[in-house]
């Protein structure tokens, strides 16, 4: 093994980084001058771009996440965009997308769908490639989240289909076949006690849900039925111990849960509502 290596995975494990070697690994493959594929059991120092390298190195050693320093996240079948304006797209969210073609067979179907909180705009695009007739509002309240997802649609072509707006879901008005959205759902003791590396990376907007983490499941099931056709879906993420009180939030306001399902952790995730 190169010293180069040795040496990183001293510095890592000192840091007490959960996963040093793959880490490692993905930052030398982020600094190779070539295109072949670096391992670190038979590495040549000179196949990298030390400079470069080095840079990501000690950010990763300040507990940067590699997407971060990366500028990039995979979410369903693409990679994103990412910087400190917006959350990391996660696998929990996926299930978002899962439910959509769960319950909305025809693939061809001319739909009109708004998402509530783009952040990098990865539940648009991802619906965008799959319900290529649809029509997607891509909405959120920070101007630096928008600047990020229109980056994202441009690079995944999506353009003439998602229209990304800096606009609070309180100032939306239409008529949707389907509404997703993953809101900010930590309460304020969760976001207290939430990792700091989480704290100093992801932007406390996309996070913080008001007192009680419910703040926006109560102004959804207020303004969301007005603006939904009859049967439109809204597919909802939620907080793992949110489930009961958002159920109960929504009981009444004219929308009729239709699924609750849990995400790999087997978590209480996503509730998928329809419009009576
Ligand atoms: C948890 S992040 C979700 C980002 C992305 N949809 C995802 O799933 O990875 C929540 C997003 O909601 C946005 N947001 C917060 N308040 C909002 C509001 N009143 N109206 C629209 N978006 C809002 C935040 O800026 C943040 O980008």
């Amino acid at each position: 093994m190169s010293n180069l290596v040795k040496l990183s995975l001293k510095k890592l494990k000192s840091q007490n980084i959960l996963n040093p070697e793959l880490d490692l690994r993905i930052l030398l493959n982020n600094s190779k001058k070539k295109n072949n594929e670096l391992f670190l059991s038979t590495l040549n120092e000179e196949e990298i771009n030390k400079i470069k390298f080095e840079k990501y190195l000690s950010r990763r050693l300040g507990h940067e996440p590699i997407s971060k320093i990366l500028n990039k996240k995979n979410f369903w079948k693409y990679e994103f965009y990412v910087n400190y304006n917006v959350l990391d797209p996660r696998p929990e969210t996926e299930f978002i997308i899962e439910e959509s073609l769960y319950y909305i067979k025809n693939r061809k179907k001319h739909l009109n769908i708004l998402d509530i909180g783009t952040g990098s705009g990865c539940l648009s695009v991802s619906l965008a490639k799959e319900f290529l007739n649809s029509k997607i509002l891509a909405i959120d309240i920070s101007q630096k989240a928008i600047l990020v997802a229109k980056k994202n649609i441009l690079k995944h072509g999506c353009n003439n289909q998602i229209e990304a707006k800096v606009l609070s879901f309180s100032k939306v008005y239409g008529s949707f076949d389907l509404i997703v959205s993953n809101p900010p759902y930590l309460s304020t003791k969760e976001y207290l006690s939430t990792h700091h590396d989480i704290k100093k990376f992801e932007p406390k907007i996309a996070l913080f849900g008001g007192f009680d983490g419910l703040t926006f499941y109560k102004a959804y099931a207020k303004k969301l039925p007005n603006i939904m056709k009859k049967n439109a879906f809204l597919i909802l993420e939620i907080g793992e111990k949110q489930a009961s009180n958002c159920i109960k939030i929504f009981n009444n306001s004219g929308l009729k849960l239709i699924k609750k399902s849990k995400d790999l952790q087997k978590k209480d995730r996503i509730l998928v509502f329809s419009k009576i």
